[in-house]
């Protein structure tokens, strides 16, 4: 090699390694703390279409929801129509004439971003194209689009390795370049979290939920969730949380169907275990309770607290339970759950109590240590030299912020 060519190829070397950097960085900033959007497949299934997603970002504007944080307005399953001759994916044109490129200038014109759904295998789950053989030919499409996040799925996946599949999509978004969060959705068969840390934004931790409280609802071959059971397969996984990689609860189902104060709670839960907060309601017609519990600045805060830490459970006292996230600056979210059909009484005499934390070594003797403390869905106040006195209705939660005195 001349002297000349040597310098060329370093060059391109330090071009590359740059390039790499540059774009591994844009990726890294993209989740550090828990997403917040808003995803057709909850409310809409597969019946999805330009005009509604358009709506569907106005909505998110004009009801504060933006204002209030979220993000992303996400299309689910469907919109796929077929590949072109060179493999190359389209839209489906009868849904959305316009193409994706349109609605995404739309989204993006409304200070808002836009996510795409796919699927490793061949097929989606509602058996669309899948990505399969194609992934950077879908990256590369995307880009072009100015699509801003991937919700990647596992249907018609028997003979591939998880992480192979789902890092190759990575590989195939880090080079088309266009910062993509990249949301894992496999449902926690392959225990994602042992692997996923460098390959996705956040990863489900079960498979699909169901509007309920604590129900499993049988579809034949596979179940989906309600509140309580998503909640009760967390055991074990917050460890795996942190920035830019977070436990996915899966979507909401605020606003469809449960009671509100079951609605108030599941907003709650999600929010304290520092999950993607993905609305799945339909934002047009939401009640003003539905609003007020998804727009709760409070109760988000605690969800993008930038320490990054999901609650972990305190006290386990049968239907009573206390979760407990440690916040910035020593402040912590307490969450107290009432998961029976009656209304509990509860009281806590703070200064018999200690909580160590071994993932984010906080520990509080408080007895020593004291605090103030706020309701976040109530508004009233106290201290932790006080005994505390809670009613806790059926299925609710009581959430305090505790600030140190
Ligand atoms: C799977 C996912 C759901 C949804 C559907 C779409 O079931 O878990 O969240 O994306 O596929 O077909």
């Amino acid at each position: 090699m001349t002297k000349k060519q040597f310098l060329g190829w370093g060059f391109i070397a330090v071009l590359l390694m740059w390039g790499g950097n540059t774009y591994a960085q844009k990726f890294d900033q993209l989740a550090k703390t828990p997403q917040l959007g808003w995803n057709s497949w909850n409310t809409f299934g597969c019946d999805v279409n330009e005009k509604m997603i358009r709506e569907m970002a106005d909505a998110m504007v004009s009801s504060g929801m933006k204002d209030a944080g979220y993000e992303y307005i996400n299309v689910d399953d469907c919109w796929h129509g077929e590949r072109d001759k060179q493999g190359f994916i389209q839209v489906d044109k009868k849904h959305f004439p316009s193409g994706m490129k349109a609605l995404a200038d739309y989204v993006h014109s409304k200070g808002l971003k836009i996510g795409l759904y796919s699927d490793a295998g061949n097929t989606t789950c509602a058996g669309r194209r899948g990505s399969r053989g194609h992934e950077y030919q879908d990256a590369v499409t995307y880009a072009s689009w100015g699509i801003d996040y991937l919700k990647y799925d596992w249907c018609d996946t028997q003979d591939i390795n998880p992480k192979a599949a789902y890092s190759t999509m990575r590989d195939a978004l880090y080079t088309a370049g266009r910062p993509v969060l990249f949301s894992i959705c496999e449902w926690g068969d392959n225990k994602p979290w042992e692997w996923a840390t460098d390959v996705g934004h956040s990863w489900r931790t079960t498979g699909d939920i169901y509007p309920c409280w604590n129900c499993e609802h049988n579809h034949g071959s596979w179940s989906s969730w309600g509140v309580l059971p998503i909640l009760d397969k967390q055991v074990g996984l917050r460890k795996y949380a942190g920035p830019g990689h977070w436990n996915d609860m899966d979507m909401m189902e605020v606003g469809n169907g449960m009671s509100e104060e079951e609605d108030r709670s599941h907003f709650s839960l999600w929010a304290i275990m520092a999950s993607p907060l993905i609305a799945g309601n339909d934002l047009r017609s939401m009640s003003d309770a539905t609003k007020k519990i998804l727009t709760n600045k409070d109760m988000l805060a605690i969800n993008q607290d930038k320490l990054g830490v999901q609650a972990m459970k305190w006290i386990d006292d049968g239907d009573l339970e206390i979760f407990v996230k440690p916040l910035e600056k020593g402040e912590y979210a307490f969450l107290f759950l009432n998961r029976a059909d009656q209304a509990q009484d509860y009281m806590l005499d703070w200064s018999f109590h200690y909580m160590k934390d071994d993932i984010s070594k906080h520990e509080v003797f408080f007895d020593k240590k004291k605090f103030n403390w706020r309701d976040i869905w109530r508004g009233d106040s106290g201290t932790t030299t006080e005994k505390l006195g809670l009613n806790i209705p059926a299925h609710g939660v009581r959430v305090l912020r505790l600030t140190p005195r």
